[in-house]
């Protein structure tokens, strides 16, 4: 069965049915190794290569998943449009010591007939929730099945989106499954742009203003970390962001670190996390930070 796995130029077997997923990780398990995964939709880039090699910091062996998930985008977004390059992502995975890639057919995530939904309340609700309702049910569902299909020990997944990675916790110690879910740091552009596969759509112009995101977010974080009133310092970042040009501003907003609920009226008290989804031109950008 093993043999029907394909090798790139780099020796990264390609496995895409469950049955041989299984057996590969549960052999790496059987000689010892701990496992980790790293679940992404391809487009890869150094933020998703950083996420592997933290996976291999701390497991012997490291699986990373391409699948671009139908269900959490919604009609009008950019599934169709998604970036995919299946062989170079697989030859990058290599190049950071990946030692296979799950790449499912869309029937080995979805059969005929499937009807589960896992949907996480609370920490789904808002800012990402909002914005896009059926988003994180989507996310919720198919890594509750990537999880439970590789059985990883630990599973890795980037601050950058920081709400579902609070979503992904949750979903998991809900639902007891024998993982442990590692947040990492968000990887940036030299401007402080947060590495995203969708920064591909923006051009030029475009490019510079999104750069600028990170610089708003920072300040703003700053000024919180300093005893600034929430209310205030949410206002003083809308204000910048529309004097930079920045007008389409889904939410800029400051709250509680662990759970995300509101924060204030007052200076933050607790842990707290600025968060923020802006528009420029056509494509949809977010970030985050933490307040020191
Ligand atoms: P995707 O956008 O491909 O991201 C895969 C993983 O890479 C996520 O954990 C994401 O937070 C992380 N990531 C993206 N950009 C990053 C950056 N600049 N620095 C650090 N980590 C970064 O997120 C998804 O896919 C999907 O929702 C998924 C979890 C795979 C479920 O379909």
């Amino acid at each position: 069965m093993l043999d029907a796995a394909l090798m790139t130029p780099f020796q990264l077997p390609i496995v895409r049915n469950l049955a041989e997923l299984r057996a590969r990780v549960r052999g790496w398990r059987a000689e010892g190794e701990r496992v980790g995964l790293v679940p992404t939709m391809g487009a890869l880039h150094e933020g998703h290569l950083s996420l592997v090699r933290r996976a291999k910091e701390t497991a012997g062996r490291v699986a990373a998943s391409i699948f671009v998930n139908p269900t959490q985008f919604a009609p009008g977004e950019d599934f169709a449009a998604y970036p995919r390059d299946e062989s170079r992502d697989a030859e990058l995975l290599a190049s950071v010591g990946c030692d296979l890639l799950y790449a499912p057919p869309t029937e080995a995530i979805y059969p005929e007939g499937f009807a589960t939904t896992v949907a996480v309340s609370g920490v789904s609700a808002e800012l990402e929730g909002a914005h896009r309702p059926t988003h994180f049910a989507g996310v919720a569902t198919v890594v509750a099945k990537l999880l439970i299909q590789a059985e990883p020990d630990l599973a890795v997944f980037g601050e950058k989106d920081y709400q579902q990675l609070l979503v992904i916790r949750r979903m998991a110690r809900d639902l007891d499954l024998p993982v442990e879910i590692v947040g990492a740091p968000t990887v940036r552009e030299q401007d402080g742009l947060a590495r995203s596969s969708r920064n591909a759509y923006l051009s030029e112009d475009e490019r510079v203003l999104a750069g600028r995101l990170n610089l708003v977010l920072a300040a703003m974080a700053g000024a919180l970390s300093a005893g600034v009133d929430v209310a205030e310092a949410e206002a003083a970042a809308r204000q910048a962001l529309k004097d930079i040009g920045i007008e389409e501003v889904d939410y800029i907003e400051a709250r509680g670190a662990e759970d995300l609920r509101p924060l204030g009226p007052g200076p933050v008290q607790a842990a707290a996390r600025v968060l923020a989804a802006i528009r420029v031109g056509k494509t949809r950008l977010i970030d985050n930070m933490a307040v020191d």
